[in-house]
């Protein structure tokens, strides 16, 4: 905690009252809110608690300079805020919560909070917090959502054009769609987004990966490998034989700490790592399951998507046939598939050899290799279908020359 932060000095702590109290729903919490509020017991206090807690302990006479309150066990968390803040009305608030919403976020401030931070959150992004608070800057900027948007790219089966999926959507936002878009290769051994861009893998990701508590803006600002103005790239090339090194909590670390920074952290998933991701899967806003028309690709399809829809309960998830893995005569055809999977496919990539050659052979984007091919025109619906029409930078050209194929229940 830096000097600026500090509420109290060291020669007034003794009969102060507590300056920072924190109430942690769960002890996973109250142990980062004692990290970021640094060693100094005599100016806070962090315990685990509800928003009861933090009333008895102001009936105590204990009300605090700053409130860090954890609101995600909270069954209202509107009225219990309102609560506390009649309660002590001198008092800063900083909310934390597990619900990544805007219309939620705002009624918190509206409410009396100086700030609201969406778990996962690190012990730097509260230090920030607590620092703005302190410092009675104005740390909210209510014109716009303070994370950008999580996507998972999962596929049923491999080669089914997952990584191309991914890798078009995320270059589609940042080029097209003036987004800024963070694209995040999580197979470190064999993964193929940075061959897909020709670009190197770099270190950044490995190191963020082995030591979480160094990711900061500073450090994504030096780590990610830029693509052109708006799209950053994080990928590893792990030798073979050696195991990935990545510390607990480390994955949920870097990608809300580039939530902060970019409209779209863009992820590609090895499929065999979905079951041991459920920090992840709890912060995912979409998910993307990529699959072919096989009765495998069927098959695994029903399985992820009943997966995601129990660990990735607010996401929106869509199904996409990746164009890739289909025989020139499917065994399964697109209605047999659909009949099985009990609803419609979200997209449909066609199979598109030539423009997926043409990308691969330049490792560039199928919009800058075959920019009218099908298959590029498909990437641009998927991309255009995430951002939704009020995101689109080129809305008057791009929106009207697509609108007609999105479907209106992929928007956001
Ligand atoms: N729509 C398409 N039509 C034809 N070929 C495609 C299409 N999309 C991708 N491909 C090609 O199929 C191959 C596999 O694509 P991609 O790497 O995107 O699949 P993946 O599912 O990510 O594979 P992996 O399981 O190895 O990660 C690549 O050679 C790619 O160029
Ligand atoms: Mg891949």
């Amino acid at each position: 905690m830096s000097a600026a932060m500090r509420i109290a000095t060291p020669s007034d702590r003794r009969d102060s009252p507590v300056n920072i109290l924190g109430i942690a729903g769960d002890p996973a919490t109250r142990e980062l809110m004692a990290q970021a509020v640094g060693r100094s017991d005599d100016v806070a206090r962090i315990v685990v608690g509800t928003a009861e807690t933090a009333l008895s302990q102001f009936e105590l006479g204990a009300a605090p300079a700053i409130l860090l309150l954890d609101l995600s066990t909270s069954a209202d968390a509107l009225a219990d805020l309102t609560r506390i803040v009649a309660a002590a009305s001198e008092t800063k608030i900083i909310a934390l919560g597990a619900m990544n919403d805007v219309g939620l976020f705002r009624d918190l401030i509206r409410a009396g909070a100086s700030d609201y931070l969406v778990k996962p959150f690190t012990p730097a992004s509260l230090e920030a917090a607590i620092a703005a608070v302190a410092q009675n800057r104005e740390p909210v900027d209510l014109s716009r959502p303070r994370l950008g948007k999580l996507v998972l790219f999962v596929g049923t089966r491999g080669g089914v054009g997952t990584t191309t999926c991914a890798v078009n959507t995320a270059w589609l936002l940042a080029e097209e769609l003036g987004q800024r878009t963070a694209l995040v290769d999580l197979d470190l051994h064999f993964g193929t987004v940075a061959l897909s861009l020709d670009i190197d893998p770099g270190r950044g990701l490995r190191e963020a990966l082995a030591q979480p508590m160094r990711i900061d803006s500073l450090f994504i600002d030096r780590a990610m490998v830029r693509q052109g103005d708006r799209l950053a790239v994080l990928s590893a090339e792990e030798p073979v034989e050696e195991e990935a090194e990545i510390a607990s909590n480390a994955i949920e670390i870097l990608l809300y700490e580039l939530r902060q920074k970019f409209d779209w952290v863009i992820v590609d998933l090895p499929r065999g790592l979905i079951g041991e991701m459920d920090a992840l899967l709890a912060s995912i806003t979409h998910a993307a399951i990529i699959t072919e028309p096989t009765l495998a690709g069927l098959r695994d399809a029903i399985r992820l998507d009943a997966f995601l829809k129990s660990t990735a309960a607010g996401a929106r998830l869509l199904t996409i046939d990746g164009g890739a893995g289909r025989a020139p005569r499917s065994p399964v055809s697109r209605a047999e598939f659909e009949k099985g999977f009990g609803r419609k496919l979200d997209f449909t990539f066609p199979f598109d050899a030539k423009a997926a050659l043409a990308g691969a052979n330049a490792g560039r984007p199928l919009a800058v290799v075959a920019g009218t091919s099908p298959a590029a025109q498909a990437a641009r619906d998927l991309a255009v279908a995430f951002a939704g029409p009020g995101q689109s930078r080129a809305k008057s050209s791009l929106w009207q020359r697509f609108a007609k194929r999105v479907p209106h229940d992929a928007h956001s």
